[in-house]
């Protein structure tokens, strides 16, 4: 059973998105306020599929670490809903209405796989996204990035929602294995779903680079090619995301938003 708690967490976005100030580097910035972009639709799709794989899992471990993941991924989209604003006020009103409608692309394209793919699709898309995803956050615990998160847009949200991603990276994992199991499935609906997904933050980053009169490039940093060196990890037959090495920083971030959560709850 994973250990998961869910804290319920809101942050406040006080500060615009400054994106053309000298020390931002856009290559790194924009694609990780797509992702942001994307979470008020993906996390919502990953929920409703754990509600249905719910109905049907018959490990009670299994089936409680499902509710704990549901539960995280709501307070995480919640808050991004609130910092989309941020990042669509951060441009004029006809970006902000192109964002507006590649978020209405990604919303059709979840709506119709929730409706129309079976669970087997849809439990094998949550663990590809939940493969690379963890992946990326273990790079931006080991790099810093997440210690230093208050200077990112967003802030300290970006090392509360990778935090807890680490923590439950083992959930879709394993109720892919308990309802099906297949390697080949996992690996190719998997690669399948993060060109699917990837596809639409180089959307979101490119209206963006677009709108701010330069050219998305590539980021080429230590910490994205470690990203890449742990999500290569994951595609061996081999690979369980309980086996991979966490950063004891992760561990220190949780605790310091399990006190925050429970002085949120108190007050
Ligand atoms: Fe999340
Ligand atoms: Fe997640």
């Amino acid at each position: 059973m994973a250990d998961i708690t869910v804290r319920k967490i809101r942050f406040d976005f006080d500060d615009p998105v400054e994106l053309l100030e000298p020390d931002v580097d856009l290559a790194s910035t924009l694609p990780l306020l797509g992702l942001s972009l994307t979470m008020p639709y993906l996390e919502p799709y990953l929920m409703r599929t754990m509600k249905t794989a719910q109905k049907v899992i018959t490990d009670p471990q299994v089936a409680e670490d499902a509710k704990n993941f549901s539960q995280q991924e709501g307070h995480h989209f919640r808050n991004h809903a609130v910092f989309n604003e941020k990042i669509r006020d951060a441009f004029d009103e006809g970006t902000a209405a192109k964002l507006r409608r590649i978020e209405d692309a990604i919303e059709a394209d979840y709506q119709r796989f929730t409706r129309g793919k079976s669970l087997r699709f849809n439990v094998a898309y949550a663990e590809g996204f939940e493969a690379m995803t963890c992946s990326g956050a273990l790079a931006m615990a080991t790099h810093g990035t997440l210690e230093s998160a208050s200077m990112l847009p967003g802030g300290e949200l970006w090392a509360w929602h990778m935090a807890e991603e680490i923590e439950h990276r083992t959930v879709a994992f394993d109720v892919f294995e308990h309802l099906d199991g297949s390697y080949l499935y996992r690996i190719t609906v998997g690669t399948w779903s993060q060109i699917h997904y990837l596809r639409y933050i180089n959307r979101f980053a490119r209206c963006m680079a677009e709108a701010l009169g330069t050219r998305l490039t590539r980021p080429r940093t230590p910490m994205h090619r470690e990203a890449a060196r742990r999500y290569l990890r994951t595609l061996r037959p081999s690979y369980h995301p309980s086996e991979v090495e966490v950063p004891a920083i992760v561990g220190q971030l949780l605790a310091r938003y399990d006190q925050r959560a429970a002085s949120a709850a108190a007050s």
